[in-house]
Protein backbone atom coordinates (compact mmCIF):
# COMPACT_ATOMS: atom_id res chain seq x y z
CA UNK A 1 0.00 0.00 0.00
CA UNK A 2 1.36 3.34 -1.09
CA UNK A 3 1.61 6.10 1.24
CA UNK A 4 -0.97 8.31 -0.63
CA UNK A 5 -3.74 5.11 -0.20
CA UNK A 6 -3.29 5.23 3.19
CA UNK A 7 -3.67 9.45 3.69
CA UNK A 8 -7.47 9.60 3.00
CA UNK A 9 -9.80 9.56 5.50
CA UNK A 10 -7.25 9.39 8.55
CA UNK A 11 -5.22 12.39 8.11
CA UNK A 12 -4.34 14.14 11.38
CA UNK A 13 -5.44 11.50 13.14
CA UNK A 14 -2.63 10.47 16.17
CA UNK A 15 -0.16 7.85 14.76
CA UNK A 16 2.35 7.99 17.24
CA UNK A 17 1.58 9.02 21.02
CA UNK A 18 3.81 9.25 23.43
CA UNK A 19 2.55 9.23 27.45
CA UNK A 20 4.50 10.36 30.47
CA UNK A 21 7.31 8.93 28.33
CA UNK A 22 10.34 9.25 30.83
CA UNK A 23 14.01 8.19 29.73
CA UNK A 24 16.86 8.35 31.81
CA UNK A 25 20.36 8.18 31.92
CA UNK A 26 22.52 7.43 35.17
CA UNK A 27 19.81 8.27 36.96
CA UNK A 28 19.03 11.67 35.30
CA UNK A 29 15.72 12.05 33.35
CA UNK A 30 16.85 13.20 29.91
CA UNK A 31 12.86 13.13 28.71
CA UNK A 32 11.38 13.86 31.92
CA UNK A 33 7.34 13.43 31.38
CA UNK A 34 6.53 13.99 27.48
CA UNK A 35 3.21 13.84 25.95
CA UNK A 36 2.51 14.36 22.90
CA UNK A 37 0.85 12.86 19.37
CA UNK A 38 1.77 13.27 16.19
CA UNK A 39 -0.95 12.98 13.38
CA UNK A 40 -0.65 11.14 10.02
CA UNK A 41 0.61 13.13 7.54
CA UNK A 42 1.95 15.88 9.12
CA UNK A 43 5.61 17.37 9.39
CA UNK A 44 5.95 18.08 13.20
CA UNK A 45 9.43 19.82 13.78
CA UNK A 46 10.97 19.22 16.79
CA UNK A 47 13.57 22.27 17.73
CA UNK A 48 15.45 23.15 21.08
CA UNK A 49 18.84 23.09 22.68
CA UNK A 50 21.55 21.05 22.14
CA UNK A 51 21.23 17.84 24.93
CA UNK A 52 17.20 18.85 24.98
CA UNK A 53 16.50 15.02 24.20
CA UNK A 54 15.60 15.55 20.57
CA UNK A 55 17.46 12.64 19.48
CA UNK A 56 16.85 10.21 22.39
CA UNK A 57 12.84 11.03 21.90
CA UNK A 58 13.21 9.75 18.19
CA UNK A 59 15.18 6.85 19.38
CA UNK A 60 12.44 5.89 21.69
CA UNK A 61 9.69 6.26 18.59
CA UNK A 62 11.30 2.92 17.31
CA UNK A 63 12.45 0.86 20.15
CA UNK A 64 16.14 2.15 19.45
CA UNK A 65 16.15 3.27 23.48
CA UNK A 66 14.36 1.22 25.88
CA UNK A 67 11.90 3.78 28.65
CA UNK A 68 11.83 3.63 31.95
CA UNK A 69 8.34 5.45 32.42
CA UNK A 70 4.96 6.13 30.53
CA UNK A 71 4.16 5.01 26.97
CA UNK A 72 5.17 4.77 23.50
CA UNK A 73 2.30 3.91 21.12
CA UNK A 74 3.41 3.70 17.20
CA UNK A 75 -0.19 2.53 15.64
CA UNK A 76 -1.21 -0.17 17.23
CA UNK A 77 2.37 -1.42 18.91
CA UNK A 78 2.95 -0.11 22.64
CA UNK A 79 6.50 -0.07 24.24
CA UNK A 80 6.30 0.43 28.14
CA UNK A 81 8.70 -0.04 30.59
CA UNK A 82 10.40 -3.21 32.10
CA UNK A 83 8.53 -5.21 29.78
CA UNK A 84 10.80 -6.40 26.96
CA UNK A 85 9.35 -6.34 23.63
CA UNK A 86 9.11 -9.16 21.59
CA UNK A 87 11.59 -9.63 18.71
CA UNK A 88 8.64 -9.66 16.27
CA UNK A 89 7.01 -6.46 17.74
CA UNK A 90 10.43 -4.44 17.47
CA UNK A 91 10.69 -6.01 13.97
CA UNK A 92 6.81 -4.77 13.00
CA UNK A 93 7.64 -1.14 14.57
CA UNK A 94 11.46 -0.56 12.86
CA UNK A 95 9.03 -1.16 9.80
CA UNK A 96 6.46 0.98 10.55
CA UNK A 97 9.29 3.96 11.37
CA UNK A 98 11.97 4.64 9.02
CA UNK A 99 15.07 6.65 10.38
CA UNK A 100 16.95 8.71 8.45
CA UNK A 101 20.44 10.71 10.10
CA UNK A 102 22.53 13.26 9.90
CA UNK A 103 25.22 11.86 8.27
CA UNK A 104 23.73 9.78 6.14
CA UNK A 105 24.68 6.67 6.88
CA UNK A 106 24.82 4.47 3.41
CA UNK A 107 26.77 1.38 2.53
CA UNK A 108 29.87 2.99 0.60
CA UNK A 109 30.55 -0.63 -1.44
CA UNK A 110 26.62 -0.52 -2.43
CA UNK A 111 25.24 1.76 -5.43
CA UNK A 112 22.35 4.29 -4.88
CA UNK A 113 20.34 1.14 -6.01
CA UNK A 114 21.75 -1.76 -3.81
CA UNK A 115 21.36 0.89 -1.21
CA UNK A 116 17.83 0.89 -1.56
CA UNK A 117 17.20 -2.79 -2.25
CA UNK A 118 19.51 -3.88 0.73
CA UNK A 119 16.37 -3.95 3.20
CA UNK A 120 13.87 -5.04 1.78
CA UNK A 121 15.98 -8.16 0.25
CA UNK A 122 17.92 -9.37 3.57
CA UNK A 123 15.08 -8.37 6.05
CA UNK A 124 11.82 -7.97 4.69
CA UNK A 125 12.97 -11.10 2.19
CA UNK A 126 11.26 -9.93 -1.08
CA UNK A 127 13.13 -10.61 -4.83
CA UNK A 128 15.82 -8.95 -6.14
CA UNK A 129 13.68 -8.28 -9.02
CA UNK A 130 10.84 -6.96 -7.28
CA UNK A 131 13.17 -4.86 -4.93
CA UNK A 132 14.99 -3.48 -8.03
CA UNK A 133 11.99 -2.39 -9.25
CA UNK A 134 10.49 -0.62 -6.42
CA UNK A 135 14.24 0.96 -6.06
CA UNK A 136 14.60 2.77 -9.08
CA UNK A 137 11.17 3.89 -8.19
CA UNK A 138 11.46 5.32 -4.88
CA UNK A 139 14.82 6.78 -6.66
CA UNK A 140 13.42 8.41 -9.00
CA UNK A 141 10.65 9.88 -6.47
CA UNK A 142 13.43 11.87 -4.70
CA UNK A 143 14.57 13.13 -8.09
CA UNK A 144 17.43 10.30 -8.41
CA UNK A 145 15.86 8.38 -11.19
CA UNK A 146 19.27 9.21 -13.24
CA UNK A 147 21.53 8.36 -10.47
CA UNK A 148 20.33 4.70 -9.52
CA UNK A 149 24.30 3.11 -10.39
CA UNK A 150 26.57 5.58 -8.40
CA UNK A 151 28.28 4.84 -5.07
CA UNK A 152 27.93 7.49 -2.28
CA UNK A 153 31.65 8.49 -3.06
CA UNK A 154 30.42 9.89 -6.10
CA UNK A 155 26.97 11.73 -4.55
CA UNK A 156 26.83 14.67 -3.41
CA UNK A 157 25.38 15.19 0.15
CA UNK A 158 21.81 16.09 -0.81
CA UNK A 159 21.98 13.74 -3.39
CA UNK A 160 23.17 10.92 -0.36
CA UNK A 161 20.45 12.34 1.65
CA UNK A 162 17.83 11.43 -1.01
CA UNK A 163 19.40 7.83 -1.27
CA UNK A 164 18.97 7.68 2.81
CA UNK A 165 15.63 8.51 2.36
CA UNK A 166 14.71 6.21 -0.47
CA UNK A 167 16.02 4.00 1.46
CA UNK A 168 13.85 4.45 4.55
CA UNK A 169 11.10 4.55 2.17
CA UNK A 170 11.87 0.63 0.98
CA UNK A 171 10.67 -0.66 3.76
CA UNK A 172 6.90 1.34 3.38
CA UNK A 173 7.44 3.18 6.94
CA UNK A 174 4.08 5.01 8.04
CA UNK A 175 5.98 7.29 10.13
CA UNK A 176 9.63 8.86 8.74
CA UNK A 177 11.94 10.11 11.64
CA UNK A 178 14.68 12.85 10.81
CA UNK A 179 17.64 13.92 12.78
CA UNK A 180 18.97 16.89 11.62
CA UNK A 181 19.26 15.65 8.26
CA UNK A 182 20.07 18.45 6.58
CA UNK A 183 22.84 19.79 9.38
CA UNK A 184 25.43 18.92 6.71
CA UNK A 185 24.62 20.31 3.64
CA UNK A 186 25.07 23.81 1.81
CA UNK A 187 21.75 25.84 1.86
CA UNK A 188 20.93 25.00 -1.47
CA UNK A 189 20.91 21.51 -1.17
CA UNK A 190 18.62 21.62 1.85
CA UNK A 191 16.13 22.53 -0.31
CA UNK A 192 16.40 20.07 -2.41
CA UNK A 193 16.39 17.51 0.78
CA UNK A 194 13.41 19.71 2.75
CA UNK A 195 11.55 19.91 -0.66
CA UNK A 196 11.41 15.58 -0.73
CA UNK A 197 10.01 15.48 2.34
CA UNK A 198 7.10 18.36 1.90
CA UNK A 199 6.45 15.88 -1.27
CA UNK A 200 6.22 12.90 0.94
CA UNK A 201 4.04 14.45 3.94
CA UNK A 202 1.21 15.20 1.27
CA UNK A 203 1.61 12.26 0.16
CA UNK A 204 0.37 10.82 4.02
CA UNK A 205 3.57 10.00 5.48
CA UNK A 206 3.63 11.17 9.16
CA UNK A 207 7.63 12.82 9.95
CA UNK A 208 9.02 14.10 13.00
CA UNK A 209 11.79 16.06 11.71
CA UNK A 210 14.83 17.37 14.55
CA UNK A 211 15.97 20.53 12.78
CA UNK A 212 17.82 23.53 13.19
CA UNK A 213 16.24 24.92 10.48
CA UNK A 214 13.87 27.48 11.80
CA UNK A 215 12.61 28.79 7.89
CA UNK A 216 11.89 25.02 7.19
CA UNK A 217 9.82 24.34 10.20
CA UNK A 218 8.35 27.85 9.58
CA UNK A 219 7.16 26.86 6.24
CA UNK A 220 7.04 23.23 6.08
CA UNK A 221 5.64 21.95 9.32
CA UNK A 222 2.14 21.82 10.69
CA UNK A 223 3.47 21.65 14.11
CA UNK A 224 6.05 22.74 16.27
CA UNK A 225 7.27 21.17 19.15
CA UNK A 226 10.04 22.85 21.50
CA UNK A 227 11.70 20.69 24.05
CA UNK A 228 14.08 21.91 26.20
CA UNK A 229 15.26 19.81 29.49
CA UNK A 230 13.52 16.59 28.90
CA UNK A 231 10.24 18.70 28.65
CA UNK A 232 8.34 19.78 25.95
CA UNK A 233 8.25 23.54 26.74
CA UNK A 234 5.66 24.96 23.84
CA UNK A 235 4.02 23.62 21.26
CA UNK A 236 1.62 24.54 18.42
CA UNK A 237 1.80 25.83 15.05
CA UNK A 238 4.50 27.81 13.62
CA UNK A 239 3.11 30.92 13.28
CA UNK A 240 2.10 30.78 17.06
CA UNK A 241 5.24 29.32 18.20
CA UNK A 242 8.30 30.35 16.23
CA UNK A 243 6.66 34.38 15.47
CA UNK A 244 4.53 34.63 18.68
CA UNK A 245 6.93 32.05 21.29
CA UNK A 246 4.58 32.27 24.70
CA UNK A 247 6.99 30.81 27.06
CA UNK A 248 10.07 32.24 27.76
CA UNK A 249 12.37 29.22 27.08
CA UNK A 250 11.35 29.36 23.83
CA UNK A 251 12.04 33.00 23.33
CA UNK A 252 15.50 32.44 24.89
CA UNK A 253 16.36 29.08 22.52
CA UNK A 254 14.84 30.94 19.45
CA UNK A 255 16.96 34.57 20.60
CA UNK A 256 19.98 32.49 20.82
CA UNK A 257 19.40 30.29 17.44
CA UNK A 258 18.18 33.43 15.36
CA UNK A 259 20.95 35.82 16.92
N1 LIG B 1 23.47 6.54 25.53
C1 LIG B 1 23.56 7.56 26.41
N2 LIG B 1 24.13 7.40 27.62
C2 LIG B 1 24.19 8.41 28.51
N3 LIG B 1 23.69 9.64 28.27
C3 LIG B 1 23.11 9.86 27.09
C4 LIG B 1 23.02 8.85 26.09
N4 LIG B 1 22.39 9.36 25.00
C5 LIG B 1 22.11 10.65 25.30
N5 LIG B 1 22.54 10.95 26.55
C6 LIG B 1 22.39 12.26 27.22
O1 LIG B 1 21.06 12.66 27.09
C7 LIG B 1 20.98 14.07 26.89
C8 LIG B 1 20.15 14.35 25.67
O2 LIG B 1 20.84 13.89 24.52
P1 LIG B 1 20.22 13.98 23.07
O3 LIG B 1 21.23 13.41 22.15
O4 LIG B 1 18.87 13.38 23.07
O5 LIG B 1 20.10 15.56 22.88
P2 LIG B 1 19.69 16.40 21.59
O6 LIG B 1 18.54 17.27 21.98
O7 LIG B 1 19.50 15.50 20.45
O8 LIG B 1 20.98 17.34 21.39
P3 LIG B 1 21.66 17.86 20.02
O9 LIG B 1 20.83 19.03 19.55
O10 LIG B 1 23.01 18.29 20.47
O11 LIG B 1 21.71 16.72 19.05
C9 LIG B 1 22.40 14.57 26.82
O12 LIG B 1 22.74 15.12 28.07
C10 LIG B 1 23.20 13.34 26.54
O13 LIG B 1 24.48 13.42 27.08
MG1 LIG C 1 20.52 15.20 18.65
Amino acid sequence: MSTAQMGNGTLGAPLVELTNLVKRYHGRAILDGISAKFGQGEITAMIGPSGGGKSTLLRSLNGLNTIDGGEVRVGEYRFTPGKTCDRETLQAVRRMVGMVFQDFQLFPHLTALGNVMEAPVQVAGKSRAEAETRGRELLKRVGLGERTGHYPSQLSGGQKQRVAIARALAMEPRVLLCDEITSALDPELKHEVLDVLEDLRDDGLTILMVTHEIGFARRAANRVVVLAEGKIVEEGPPQQVIDAPITERTQRFLKNVLG
